[in-house]
């Protein structure tokens, strides 16, 4: 097993950004579940599956061939062979991954997948689970959080600079549903591991949470 690093907690909490920076200054792989979750629900809406019939995201999920390349550094996420990294990142999507990913059938193939890819490698992964049932024996845990606003002005700041017109609580009432969605699902629930270490980024900028996670990997290393 390789060096492993779960970084785990809510929609919006900079866990991506913080991974992704770890990974390369350890010089790790960065492994987003979220996108393969994200490209799931991708697959079942373009089948015109209805999020709330379990049978049939069971029997569908099985056609999704899910596959992770790393070009140029970066996850490219494919989705029977069609690179979808551009097509996962819309709303709508995160909003299919989170309703579909409490599918048990989806999480089992994703989940194998994501233990595949940290068995000979070592690895910042970030998810929902992943300390607490993706990879148990991490040797690093985080759960990365912050205040419902602070993340709903977060996204706000990232899709106005991208020229989209948002409404700020609108996206907060997004984030607070996302939340308890991930929070309450049977399977696999979002929960801090009670190995993690919590770290809340509310009023924290990015290169503290990374210097304080490079810590964290450091007193585990000794
Ligand atoms: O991190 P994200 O917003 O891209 O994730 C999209 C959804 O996927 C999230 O709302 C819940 C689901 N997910 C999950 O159930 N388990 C993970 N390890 C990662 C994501």
């Amino acid at each position: 097993m390789g060096y492993n690093i779960a970084i785990d907690g809510p929609a919006g909490a900079g866990k991506s950004t913080i991974a992704k920076l770890t990974a390369k200054q350890l010089g790790f792989i960065y492994v987003d579940t979220g996108a393969m979750y994200r490209a799931m629900g991708v697959f079942l809406m373009r089948r015109g599956v209805d999020p709330a019939d379990e049978a049939a995201i069971s029997a569908e999920c099985r056609e999704a061939d899910i596959t992770i390349r790393y070009e140029n550094g970066e996850q490219v996420v494919y989705l029977n062979g069609e690179n979808v990294n551009g097509v996962i990142r819309t709303e709508e999507a995160g909003t299919m991954a989170s309703l579909t990913s409490k599918n048990p059938d989806v999480r089992k193939k994703l989940v194998e997948l994501q233990q595949r890819l940290a068995a000979d490698a070592d690895v910042v992964m970030d998810g929902r689970d992943i300390g607490t049932c993706v990879l148990p024996d991490a040797r690093v845990k985080v759960y990365l959080t912050a205040g419902s606003a602070v993340r709903a002005e977060r996204r706000y700041k990232e899709l106005t600079a991208k020229g989209e017109t948002c409404d700020i609580e609108t996206i907060e009432a997004d984030i607070i549903e996302r939340d308890r969605q991930d929070m309450t699902r049977e399977i696999s629930p979002l929960v801090q591991a009670k190995d993690a270490v919590l770290i809340d980024s509310s009023d924290m900028t990015i290169e503290e949470v990374a210097e304080k996670i490079m810590a964290l990997v450091k007193s585990c290393r000794k």
